[in-house]
């Protein structure tokens, strides 16, 4: 087995302190996912979710990796096959933590995208609506973070490497956000293993060969371990 794809979700962050999205005391309590997460709401809105998007980045600086970001970073620096680690999440506790070849398919918080010409640019203070891009100077860059109805990024690399899967390991998601919750099928179409660590079981757990069920703090060192140990 050389080839392995993990994609996370909230779940992995909980344990960090930053609330999931969905069930009690979820991120998106107080406001519809329509008014804070879609181009209508940028549009109709923009204070309002700029402001979202700046508490959030905000609380990043209170916030550190925990031993499940950690232990995928130690499998990043020692595994010699090919590894991928796509995440859902905007916040930046994977690469705090050390993890090289990961990518954020919905986006960051600290990024600003010009909604004029595209480009991105590093972004870690509060990004008030009319702030102006460095590329083409106009006044547009908004959060850099994929909205509903937006095409999430890298999905050409994403679908390459889940086609050369021969693992697939799902981390911490409720499977309820597509295309992400299609990965553990087309990875089993290409005859990859799949494995789900979760808290709770999701909506997705029936497409894997194997599920988990536990806190990603301590079900993904244990993994890392299992895995390292047999490779
Ligand atoms: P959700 O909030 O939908 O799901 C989080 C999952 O993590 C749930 O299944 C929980 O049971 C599980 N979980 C909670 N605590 C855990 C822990 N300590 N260890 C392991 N698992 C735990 O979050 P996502 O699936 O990431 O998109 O949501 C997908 C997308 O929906 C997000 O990327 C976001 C949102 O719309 C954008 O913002 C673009």
């Amino acid at each position: 087995m050389r080839h392995i794809v993990i994609l996370t979700g909230a779940g992995i962050s909980a344990e960090s302190g930053i609330a999931t999205f969905r069930g009690p005391g979820g991120l998106w309590e107080g406001h519809r996912v329509e008014d804070v997460c879609t181009p209508a709401a940028l549009a109709r809105d923009p204070a309002l979710v700029h402001r979202f998007y700046d508490l959030r980045r905000a609380a990043l600086a209170a916030v550190a990796p925990n031993a499940a970001h950690n232990a995928l970073a130690r499998l990043d620096r020692a595994w010699r096959g090919e590894l991928l680690i796509v995440t859902q999440n905007v916040d930046d506790l994977h690469e705090r933590a050390g993890a090289r070849r990961l990518l954020h398919m919905h986006g960051e918080l600290r990024s600003a995208l010009c909604a004029s010409c595209g480009a991105q640019q590093a972004w870690s203070e509060a990004l008030p609506p009319g702030s102006v891009c460095a590329d083409c100077h106009a006044p547009e860059l908004r959060p850099d973070i994929v909205f509903f109805g937006e095409m999430p990024y890298q999905m050409e690399r994403i679908d390459d490497a889940l086609s050369q899967a021969d693992l697939f390991v799902s981390i911490g998601t409720s499977g309820a956000v597509y295309p992400a919750a299609g990965f553990v099928r087309l990875a089993r179409q290409h005859g990859a293993a799949t494995l789900e660590l979760n808290l709770e079981r999701s909506e997705g757990s029936a497409w894997f060969d194997e599920t988990r069920l536990g806190p990603a703090g301590t079900l993904v060192p244990a993994w890392v371990d299992e895995i390292l140990e047999t490779a």
